[in-house]
């Protein structure tokens, strides 16, 4: 008998066709049939399958008494309480690595993107207005001053690209790391020192907000945000009020606090490059998490040590 799994994210056709090949696979349904598929189901059901952005409430959790491991289609794990995991005995596995040189790629191409005004200069080949008119002049993207805050895996991987740039780089994170980068202890001392400043730190409740009025203030009237993480890491409100009144220049995000509500404000200004959280959406890569994701459900009913654990 194939082991029941419950699934309460999309994956991509080819890593659905091998979940289900190998499992019993039940999707969470909605709202007015969960009770009755709790009734029917929770008893013997013993993983489940989610995205980064998904995870699994704490409540959902505890009402699936044979849960042994939360598998994430994702890098993040921050819609995940651990502690409660760790008491409740299920293990929760990530999918790192694999997906670190698509989101660094996203990071830049927004930066490049946005400081070259790419999604409106597109807008105006497409409206055949070339004959017509040129577009605004945009900004240089290189040369610049970089601040990374997070030098984790994607942090590592933003800045390995933007050493080809020739600007200079430097980052914040709890402790100094390894390598030949400036450090900073705090963002707003790092955003006072940068022009572009890339968000690539992991959502916790300890960082939320990190990116507030203060280090917008710091980052100034020319600098850049882009934000490839979480949503919930930028005081989103900040964020669009220091938009607004110019007192930064620009914005490029792939992550909202609300997703997939995305503040109507920022709809409506042009120096902001919008993205849909696709940082690591691409074939390539979602294969490749697909199959260690697979992989982790394959260890853990198998007794062997889970490739890429979080807890
Ligand atoms: C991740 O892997 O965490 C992505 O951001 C998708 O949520």
């Amino acid at each position: 008998m194939k082991p029941r799994l419950l699934q309460l994210c999309t994956l991509m056709p080819s890593t659905q066709a091998s979940l289900d090949a190998l499992y019993e696979v039940h999707h969470w349904p909605e709202p007015p049939l969960r009770e009755a598929w709790l009734r029917d189901h929770a008893a013997e059901t013993r993983a489940v399958v989610t995205g980064g952005h998904v995870g699994i409430d704490t409540a959902l959790a505890s009402r699936l008494p044979k849960l042994g491991i939360v598998a994430i289609n994702g890098v993040g794990y921050d819609r995940i309480d651990l502690g409660a995991a760790r008491q409740a005995g299920f293990r929760v596995t990530n999918t790192p690595d694999v997906l670190t040189d698509d989101v660094a790629d996203l990071a830049i191409g927004l930066m490049i993107g946005a400081m070259r005004n790419l999604a409106a200069v597109d807008r105006h080949v497409r409206d055949g207005l070339w004959s017509q008119s040129q577009p605004a002049l945009a900004h240089r993207a290189s040369g610049l001053r970089y601040g990374i805050v997070g030098l984790g895996r994607i942090g590592r991987a933003i800045a390995t690209r933007l050493a080809g740039f020739g600007g200079s780089i430097a980052y914040t994170s709890p402790k100094p790391k390894a390598g030949n980068f400036d450090y900073y202890p705090d963002a707003v001392t790092l955003a006072s020192v940068s022009d572009v400043l890339f968000i690539a730190t992991a959502a916790s409740p300890a960082t939320k907000g990190l990116i507030g009025r203060a280090v917008l203030d710091a980052l100034g009237p020319k600098g850049l945000v882009i934000n490839v993480a979480r949503g919930s890491l930028i005081d989103e409100t900040a964020l669009v009020q220091a938009l607004v009144e110019g007192r930064i220049a620009g914005a490029g995000l792939d992550v909202f606090v609300d997703e997939p509500n995305v503040p109507p404000a920022l709809l409506t200004l042009p120096q902001v490059l919008l993205t849909p959280h696709i940082g690591s959406a691409t074939t390539e890569t979602r294969q490749a998490m697909g199959r260690l994701m697979l992989d982790n459900l394959e260890a853990f009913f198998a007794g062997r040590p889970l490739p890429t654990a979080v807890v």
